[in-house]
């Protein structure tokens, strides 16, 4: 079992922390999503197979990496998923992106499927399910139980914000999945909220509170 990899670097926690505060509306807060999504990016990515080629440089010839043509796809878990999308595919513009819509029940707090759309060619591809806020993680793990149904093996979990509760969910369900992690908070309330959070994730991202 890998262990969630927490990603302390000094522009993630400064643009979290931004994130946290509950003056910051939701132009910066959509801003700010998706610079987090890019930075943490450049970690998820870490271990993507490189390749040589041959490159003339106005030098001499030579042979440099570049990275293999693997495959890779974002799936964001509507709707807030949908703010880390566009940070990821500044850096990987060629990612094919996937969409699974999942809701909370309010009265049971149990996660409802209502829509999914991958590329047909998913379970070829390296997969990084996205969501900002990991809180029970009833969520997350279905849609990558949904994923793995699909016959997709290749699975990894990006969050800003995680609960030790989505954690330990997470780790007892898919065990296989690298979680990568903005900042683990301390627990849930009694509405499932992260405490001490950043709140509803969808509503600051679109502006529906
Ligand atoms: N989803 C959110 O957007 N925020 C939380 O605190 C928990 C789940």
């Amino acid at each position: 079992m890998s262990k969630p990899f927490i990603m302390d670097h000094p522009l993630i926690q400064h643009k979290i922390t931004l994130l946290r505060d509950k003056n910051t509306g939701s132009k910066e807060f959509r801003e700010l999503t998706n610079e987090i999504a890019m930075l943490m990016c450049y970690e998820a990515t870490r271990d993507m197979p490189m390749k040589q080629v041959e490159v003339e440089t106005p030098i001499c010839v030579g042979k440099f990496n570049v990275i293999a043509g693997r495959k890779i796809a974002f799936i964001p878990i509507l709707r807030a998923g949908l703010g880390m999308v566009d940070g990821l595919l500044s850096l990987v513009p060629a990612a094919k992106v996937g969409h699974i819509g999942m809701y909370r029940d309010p009265d049971t707090h149990m996660p409802v499927e209502y829509y999914c759309k991958l590329p047909a060619d998913i379970q070829e591809r390296d997969i990084l399910v996205l969501d900002p806020m990991l809180a029970t993680g009833g969520s997350a793990v279905d849609a990558i139980n949904q994923l793995k149904a699909r016959g997709c093996t290749n699975i990894k979990f990006m969050c800003i914000i995680a609960a030790p509760e989505g954690l330990a969910a997470m780790e007892k369900a898919h065990p296989d999945v690298q979680i990568y992690v903005g900042a683990l908070d301390d627990h849930l309330n009694e509405h499932m909220y992260i405490v001490p959070g950043l709140g509803d994730a969808g509503d600051r991202i679109f502006g529906t509170k």
